[in-house]
């Protein structure tokens, strides 16, 4: 008899052959430091902004931010307090540029985005259904939807070579997603809806308004969920750039909102994956009340709520200190990596509102396989620098890898050393 439930073993099974945590743990066990540990391994793998800390310490050193109540020792809504549903409403329309203002009532706060993504699943789906998603996709949504939800991705495949009528690599198109639809239907797979990732990770892309409608339109036509992660909407750092939101869409042109939802977080665009706080947002009452009811297991602290709330209200900081920094900060590295990038001919795909970039290896591997690209990351992992390789984002086209570039210069210039370094040794062979 096993000490582990069946969920237990199924969890274990797949942690163990977690490809991201293998690289994870060889970083937490030696992880860089420019004083005690100069060798150790540089963690441009994970998607984490880590330009922001000093910005964000002196604003969380305010009085007005430091203030106990009695209400943040006692259980609070659920939902989250109104105030900080309030704030966040308030700040995403403005940042969005949204049609219509956000409805308080229609947002739920949890810890985490990958949390708000598995409290879907549950709500929505039955184990076993599955969600069409692009790929290459953001490899933690297999984690979030299949660990205890045991709901599947079925992967629409984009490729970087393009075809006659396309514009540009990895295209999404909703032929692309019939055509998966179909051969989904044919397997006897139940596809519950459609999970667009936008400002998507790991491509950097930014879906067309044009897109964006057609996928709505499709998911209507199917009685589809359709559900927009837009986790990274605020990253931008190119100027004059507005990442199409679904907040952009007046409610008549939504289609079908009792299946469309929308997911947005603190852990990218405000530099904290450590505090754990994802929002969701979204149109049918039924739904949300069913994510609500599973809330006792994905509160946030009280102090964290207020505090973060207080936070969002100081638009003179958000745009003159926080906004203002962030997106030069990002500019500089990601102008400084793909100056690196270049200088060894590495291609990537241009990006505008994210914390990583997708560069094409390709030409530093023997043979276009994902045994081959497997190396290749041990080797840049055995040169200091982990960062991720395209099966780690469910791809079928290997030599890809996802570079985080939101981290400080001089970290970034040591980590692209290594990085070229390992490239050059190869070219010589
Ligand atoms: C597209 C996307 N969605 C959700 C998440 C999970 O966010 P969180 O760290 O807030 O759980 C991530 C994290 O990398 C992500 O890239």
């Amino acid at each position: 008899m096993p000490v582990l439930s069946k969920t237990g073993l199924h969890i274990k099974a797949t942690m163990d052959a977690d490809l991201l945590g293998e690289g994870f743990g060889k970083v937490n066990r030696n992880r860089y430091n420019k004083h005690t540990n100069p060798k150790g391994i540089i963690n441009l793998g994970t998607s984490e902004n880590k330009l922001m800390s000093d910005v964000l310490f002196k604003k969380f050193s305010e009085p007005e931010l430091n203030v106990w109540t009695e209400e943040m020792l006692v259980y609070c809504d659920f939902a989250s307090i109104y105030e900080l549903r309030e704030s966040v409403a308030e700040f995403l329309k403005a940042k969005s540029n949204a049609a219509t203002p956000l409805d308080p009532n229609k947002m739920v706060v949890m810890n985490g985005g990958g949390s708000v993504i598995e409290t879907i699943a549950f709500a929505i789906c039955n184990a076993g259904d599955a969600f069409l998603v692009p790929s290459p996709f953001y490899g933690g949504l297999m984690h979030d939807l299949d660990l205890r939800a045991k709901v599947n991705v079925h992967p629409v495949h984009l490729h970087s070579k393009m075809k006659e009528n396309e514009t540009k690599p990895f295209q999404l198109t909703v032929e692309k997603l019939e055509k998966s639809l179909e051969e989904a239907k044919a397997k006897g797979i139940n596809i519950r809806g459609l999970f667009l990732i936008n400002p998507h990770n790991p491509l950097g892309e930014i879906y067309s308004t044009e897109l964006i409608k057609d996928c709505l339109q499709f998911c209507h036509k199917h009685s589809l969920h359709i559900i927009f992660d837009e986790i990274y909407l605020t990253s931008v750092f190119k100027e004059g750039v507005q990442p199409t939101s679904i907040l952009q869409f007046k409610p008549e042109d939504i289609p079908d909102p009792e299946r469309t939802h929308l997911i947005w977080g603190f852990s990218k665009d405000f530099a904290m994956s450590g505090m754990r706080v994802g929002i969701y947002y979204g149109f049918s009452d039924v739904v949300r009340q069913q994510i609500v009811n599973q809330c006792c297991f994905t509160g946030i602290p009280g102090f964290i709520q207020v505090m973060l709330s207080k936070m969002l209200k100081d638009k003179d900081w958000l745009d003159n200190v926080y906004y203002a920094t962030n997106r030069k900060r990002l500019r500089e590295s990601y102008e400084l990596v793909t100056r690196e990038l270049t200088s060894i001919g590495v291609p990537y795909l241009e990006a505008s509102s994210s914390l990583y970039l997708y560069a094409d290896f390709r030409k530093f591997l023997k043979e276009p396989t994902f045994a081959v690209e497997k190396d290749l990351w041990h080797k840049f992992l055995d040169a200091g620098t982990y960062i991720s390789p395209s099966q780690a984002f469910y791809s079928d086209d290997p030599g890809w890898f996802r570079i985080v570039f939101a981290d400080k210069i001089a970290k970034l210039e040591l980590a692209m050393e290594r990085i070229k370094k390992v490239c050059k040794e190869i070219s010589l062979q």
